[in-house]
């Protein structure tokens, strides 16, 4: 018998099974095979929040969550947040390789011609209530594009997907950056070409009256290092949003958006602002223990703390720690990070975190960069996905590239009723004390 197999008993019929292992998996489809009798559908797994179910093939990031690594195509993310930009980065995601100079300027180049807005998009998000929320608006405003570039429907032409990835990527910033004047009611700056990446969307930030913007390079280089480090994470929960939405065919604007919502959310990127809120409620180093001890009695979670995948310090978050220095070298010391550390110190020494493997998330200090460089807390997961959009797109092309995959269309286990005869509205009884 193969040694790359599994054999299975079915102890209802004796019937005994080899399915192949392929990369430490099985096919789930291969236990379909598993029966009682031809009317039986075959044997399902049963996977909840996907907590053990591969559901792709991926060359992209790699993550291994108990020994702390995060590559992206291979290269450890230490050393890309060293010597790397963060649209270099974004080409070795998309397209595989790390770019040869000409091959980066040239995409350099075709990005920054993509930074203006349509005017009608500008228009729409005028319209916006004065205290949006900038991550909704950003979600809803990336889903508008979709009515400004039809064309992007035709996903199955490369060289048209590439044209929109190259204009998300490009727009995502000039979006960011009008949510947040709006929410302080200034007028939008349009993006200046002569600008980086990163500068440009400090100057659709914060140009005031001044001919030209110019950034502090400390702050640029901040700011580009952590879009490295937040561009991409595997199958996390906004992925999986980008790949299932992507597999129905839907344009990738729309895609992108519905991405975007899954990140809004304070379990995912979301817990950036979370985190803020959390150091503001404890307010000083001293009220840290009890703090804690409420989290631990189940009052809560410590946000900025635990992953689904790493069971080890997130190397992301040490990166971060280290930005924070120069950081602070330029803006003053956040008085946060006090809190902060003191918050690290103890949960890394308490058993109730120990036993279960929580250590800071990337979470946990990017907000007390942001807070530092003048950021609101509601803009924080606006900032995560801004880099985000590069991962979700690479994520989505290599889906569309995948000949395995199709509609993602998982299955349910029915815990309902059999089938039931109609009650006429006359005899049926009042349900809602039971809701
Ligand atoms: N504080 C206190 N307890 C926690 C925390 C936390 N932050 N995270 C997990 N636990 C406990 C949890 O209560 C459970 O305990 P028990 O076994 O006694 O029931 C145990 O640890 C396992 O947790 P889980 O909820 O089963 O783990 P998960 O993989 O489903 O959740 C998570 C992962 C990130 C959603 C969760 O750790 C969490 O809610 N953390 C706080 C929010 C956060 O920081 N999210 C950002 C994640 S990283 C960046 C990103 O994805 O955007």
């Amino acid at each position: 018998m193969a040694q790359d197999t599994l054999t299975i008993t079915d102890n209802r019929t004796k019937q005994t099974y080899n399915l192949p292992i392929e990369h430490g998996t099985i096919r789930a489809m291969d236990l379909r095979q598993i029966k009682t009798g031809p009317e039986d559908f075959g044997l399902m797994t049963y996977d909840p929040a996907f907590m053990n179910t591969a559901s792709c093939r991926s060359s992209i990031t790699f993550i291994d969550g108990d020994r702390g690594i995060l590559r992206y195509r291979g290269y450890p993310i230490e050393v890309l947040a060293e010597h790397s930009t963060f649209l270099e980065v974004a080409y070795l995601l998309l397209f595989g390789d790390l770019p040869t100079e000409h091959e980066l300027k040239d995409w350099v180049g075709e990005i920054t011609h993509h930074t203006m807005l349509h005017e009608t998009t500008k228009k729409f998000m005028e319209g916006f209530r004065y205290n949006a929320h900038p991550m909704a608006m950003l979600v809803s405003t990336v889903a508008a594009l979709s009515t400004v570039y039809p064309e992007a429907k035709d996903i199955h032409d490369p060289a048209n997907r590439l044209h929109q990835i190259k204009r998300l990527i490009a727009k995502i910033p000039s979006i960011a950056a009008f949510a947040y004047r709006h929410s302080v009611g200034f007028p939008y700056v349009y993006p200046d070409n002569d600008l980086s990446y990163a500068e440009n969307f400090m100057n659709m930030l914060w140009k005031m009256v001044e001919p030209k913007y110019v950034a502090n390079p400390v702050l640029a280089r901040a700011l580009d290092i952590l879009f490295i480090l937040h561009a991409d994470h595997e199958q996390n929960c906004s992925a999986n949003a980008m790949r299932c939405v992507g597999s129905s065919h839907a344009d990738p604007y729309l895609t992108t958006a519905a991405a975007a919502a899954a990140l809004s959310g304070p379990l995912h990127g979301g817990a950036n602002e979370e985190v803020l809120k959390m150091l503001d409620e404890i307010g000083s180093k001293e009220n840290v223990p009890a703090y804690i001890k409420k989290i631990k009695e189940g009052h809560g979670k410590l946000m900025g703390f635990g992953h689904r995948v790493y069971k080890n310090y997130d190397p992301r978050a040490k990166v971060i720690k280290w930005t924070a220095e120069r950081v602070f070298e330029v803006t003053g010391r956040n008085p946060k990070l006090d809190i902060a550390l003191e918050l690290e110190r103890i949960a890394l020494e308490d058993d109730y975190f120990i036993k279960r493997k929580l250590y800071p998330n990337v979470d946990f200090y990017s907000g007390i960069i942001y807070q530092a460089m003048g950021f609101r807390p509601e803009m924080f997961t606006v900032l995560f996905a801004i880099p985000r959009t590069v991962g979700w797109l690479a994520q989505w092309q290599e889906m569309l590239n995948d000949q395995e995959q199709k509609i993602a269309r998982p299955r349910q286990v029915w815990t309902g009723y059999e089938v039931r005869q109609f009650v006429p509205m006359g005899k049926r009884s009042p349900i809602a004390a039971a809701r």
